[in-house]
């Protein structure tokens, strides 16, 4: 049989929802479907930052747009899937890139802790999909990308919290995945698994890459370096592509190489 050719990721087209578009991965993201040929509308809590990405984004000359949204508000969540369709007339890709990370062991964490981080990097990407699924049933179809972590698989005393919340992430990713393609939705989800990446969550707003702790990480990577956020993008772009219409409730490791490992 003949072979088709290749479907390139283009995302001539396609309307992005990145939550944590503000800065790091989620800021890569967006610049990655831009390139592609997307419009991306960023979410955050960080305004101001939020406001600069999606500027400079369009002194690049490609269709972005800010609105606040917290992930744990489900007034936020129907004003800015309204608002993305509002600019650009559809919504086609949805990014649940927010998150939070805490370091607590099963012996230190506390219930109020555990909440608080379980609102924002679980709830808050169920909370975007039930909000974004409709709207893409509207538009003919689209893609969900969830940004998890090598965390799923790869724990450590103190990821009690944030690994748990991530492995269930990936957990609910398949579910909807499975979901919406046997109801016939067009819809894929998928799920991104970085490791250690140099961004403000990893290295602190002062972007300290010398601190011992960080080289430690560094040491078990068989790559022998962090992923660049723009490694991050660039798979997500892929999976929101129809260069991956066969891909869905699928886990995508960006992380050196650490997991197999
Ligand atoms: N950097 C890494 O090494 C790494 C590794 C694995 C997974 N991740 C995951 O990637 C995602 C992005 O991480 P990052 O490294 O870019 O972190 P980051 O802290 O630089 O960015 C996270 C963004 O999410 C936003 N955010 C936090 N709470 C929010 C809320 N309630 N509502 C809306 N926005 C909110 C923040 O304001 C920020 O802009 C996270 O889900 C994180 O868990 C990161």
């Amino acid at each position: 049989m003949a072979i088709r050719r290749t479907n390139s990721p283009d995302l001539g087209g396609k309307v992005a929802l990145i939550t944590g578009g503000a800065r790091g991965l989620g800021a890569a993201a967006a610049w990655a479907i831009c390139e592609a040929g997307g419009a991306a509308m960023l979410a955050d809590i960080l305004v101001d930052r939020g406001e600069q990405t999606a500027a400079e984004l369009r002194e690049a000359g490609h269709a972005a747009r800010f609105v606040r949204l917290d992930v744990r508000d489900e007034g936020d969540w129907a004003a800015a899937v309204a608002a993305t369709v509002d600019a650009f007339g559809s919504l086609t890709i949805l990014v649940n890139n927010a998150g939070i990370a805490t370091a607590a062991t099963i012996e230190s964490l506390t219930v109020a802790d555990f909440q608080a981080i379980l609102d924002i990097n679980l709830l808050g990407p169920f909370r975007g999909m039930q909000a974004a699924i409709p709207a893409m049933k509207a538009a003919g179809g689209g893609a969900i990308v969830n940004i998890a972590s090598n965390s799923t698989r790869r724990v450590s005393a103190i990821t009690a919290s944030y690994a748990a919340t991530k492995a269930a992430l990936a957990n609910i990713t398949k579910s909807a995945a499975i979901h919406l393609a046997q109801t016939g939705a067009n819809i894929r989800v998928n799920s991104v698994h970085p490791g250690p990446h140099a961004t403000e969550m990893l290295l602190g707003d002062d972007g300290k890459a010398d601190l011992p702790e960080v080289k430690a990480l560094c040491d078990l990577i068989p790559m022998g370096r962090m992923g660049h956020a723009e490694e991050v993008g660039a798979v997500v772009a892929f999976l929101a592509s129809d260069a991956a219409s066969y891909v869905t409730g699928a886990e995508m490791f960006v992380d050196g190489g650490v997991t197999p490992h």
